[in-house]
């Protein structure tokens, strides 16, 4: 079955030395109960949560990836530079990079396509907002997201990503999506993946939650039967909160 996962998407927090020791703390209270624990820094980060990392279970994410490996791309970040900090994920299409800087679905195909042939695992993002929810096409636009950001891949490629169905309505907001709003969706991917792919495939991907998810909310979501996780903003900034998501991600 699919390892249950709890990724923090530090987004643009923290000072070095908070990152450093919320770091710290989280792999020196990580529980031994095969939950994979992911933390994704801001990028100018990512060495020193490396190091603070290094010789723990803690798992290292990017938040962004340029596609191409190196060039005239003034402000960005490529691959090669993350995997020599030893970052093994990438969060990728998150809602806030498609909503302020303009990220396409063709943007995030190319990316995860950068990613997946230097052997990262991409997060991919995907999810509604309130508008779309409530005008009944939530289904249209996450599978329309879904099959753009894997347009092109091989089923054994696509078995390396994570897809993380984020409502742009439940994002820092406090409104998590329930756990049947969510689970309805999560399978829904999953039907829409095995449409793409293969029954296998789609059963190997994980599918994580996104949107305000605090311990009191991640319980009843991570009992859905496909829902395999969380990727958690807010309360992965507390080395206590996440830690006890991370309790939490295997007890369901
Ligand atoms: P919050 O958990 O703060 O709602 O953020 C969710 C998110 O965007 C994770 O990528």
């Amino acid at each position: 079955m699919r390892t249950p996962i709890v990724a923090g998407n530090w987004k643009m927090n923290l000072a070095v030395d908070e990152a450093v020791s919320l770091a710290r703390g989280i792999a020196e209270g990580a529980p031994e109960n095969g939950v994979k624990l992911i933390v994704s820094p801001v990028s100018v980060h990512l060495s020193a949560v490396s190091e603070a990392l290094a010789a723990s279970p803690v798992l290292l994410g990017a938040q962004n990836m340029h596609w191409a490996t190196s060039g005239a791309y003034t402000g960005e970040v490529a691959g090669p530079m993350l995997r020599e900090l030893a970052v093994r994920y990438v969060i990728l299409g998150h809602s806030e990079r498609r909503q302020h800087f303009g990220e396409s679905d063709e943007g995030v195909n190319r990316k995860v396509h950068s990613a997946l042939a230097q052997d990262f695992h991409p997060i991919i993002c995907l999810g509604e907002t309130l508008d779309e929810r409530e005008a009944g096409n939530t289904e249209t636009k996450v599978e329309c997201q879904l099959r753009a950001a894997m347009s092109g891949l091989s089923a054994e490629q696509a078995q390396q990503t994570i897809v993380a169905y984020e409502p742009i309505w439940a994002i820092g907001t406090g409104k998590t999506a329930s756990p049947q709003q969510a689970q309805e969706v999560h399978a829904f991917l999953r039907d829409v993946l095995r449409d793409r792919f293969d029954d296998n495939t789609a059963n190997e991907i994980p599918i994580l939650y996104g949107g305000s998810v605090k311990p009191r909310n991640f319980d009843a979501l991570i009992a859905q039967k496909d829902i395999d996780g969380g990727l958690v903003g807010g309360a992965s900034l507390k080395a206590e909160s996440f830690l006890e998501l991370a309790r939490i991600g295997r007890s369901a």
